[in-house]
């Protein structure tokens, strides 16, 4: 039994993918989570392969009755949860007057509601960390577009800048409490979800998701009266 234990969302690839690689190489029992089945289970075969402790529970984190379900799996399997990383995430482009009621609902739910949720019924798990070593850790995955608002990705930049929001006033209420959280804040990073932009900007000038991976392992190192609120990911020449 892994002395530490991790729920990742968004885990099945891109940024998700390398946090669970990461926690896994760090000794945490991982359960990963994302929508679609097949493609979460080639990302568990994958790093069972590597002989990391990691479990895979498909969940759609629009669905609330699906996170209670994936949280219960993991205590089921790991009976503790010390770092629970929110990285699920959909991003739908559209100008003012092409924004889709649907596809506005769905961001606010993946990439807001969601996390909100996870906070909620993870609390118990992360109090008993907290109570156990006073560094229990959730980051949150945000975005460059939650620092700044961007043109044609106004909603998901919305929901991003909610996330830091969110991040915020989580560690106003739990950071004594030893339940620290770090929203994530990256630029343009060479996942799946950059490929509508990949023949204007090069993939190999994007930033890697093992640069995010890193920052969350440097996160797991910082002692209980170290709270790292955000961090941001930019690439040389973007402006700020
Ligand atoms: N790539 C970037 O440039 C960039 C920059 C800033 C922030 N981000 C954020 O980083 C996070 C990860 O994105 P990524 O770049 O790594 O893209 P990605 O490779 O497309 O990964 C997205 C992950 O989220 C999962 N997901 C999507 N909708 C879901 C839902 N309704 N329920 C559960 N899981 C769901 C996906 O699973 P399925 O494929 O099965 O849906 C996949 O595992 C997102 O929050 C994104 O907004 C990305």
């Amino acid at each position: 039994m892994a002395d530490r234990a991790t729920i990742v969302t968004g885990a099945s690839s891109g940024i998700g993918l390398a946090i669970a690689q990461m926690l896994g190489e760090e000794g945490y029992g991982v359960t990963m989570s994302a929508r679609r089945p097949e493609k979460l289970e080639a990302a568990v075969a994958q790093l069972q392969g590597e002989g990391l402790d990691v479990h895979g529970v498909p969940a759609n984190v629009a669905d609330e009755e699906e996170i209670r379900a994936v949280i219960a799996a993991h205590r089921e399997r790991y009976g503790r949860l010390d770092v629970l990383v929110n990285n699920a995430g959909v991003g739908v482009g559209a100008l003012l007057g092409d924004i889709q009621s649907k596809r506005l609902d769905m961001q606010l739910e993946v990439n807001i509601r969601s996390i909100v949720i996870f906070y909620r019924e993870c609390l118990e798990l992360l109090q008993q960390a907290a109570a156990e070593h006073h560094n229990a850790l959730v980051v949150n995955t945000s975005s460059i577009s939650g620092k700044r608002g961007e043109a044609w990705l106004s909603v998901y930049s919305a929901t991003k800048h909610a996330v830091v929001g969110w991040t915020e006033a989580m560690n106003k209420e739990l950071a004594t409490q030893g339940i620290k959280s770090t929203a994530l804040c990256p630029a343009f990073v060479d996942t799946a979800m950059t490929d509508f932009i990949k023949e204007h900007v090069k993939a190999e000038e994007m930033i890697r998701p093992q640069d995010i991976a890193e920052s969350v392992r440097f996160l797991l190192r910082t002692s209980p009266a170290c709270v790292v609120p955000e961090i941001m990911f930019v690439r040389p020449g973007d402006s700020l």
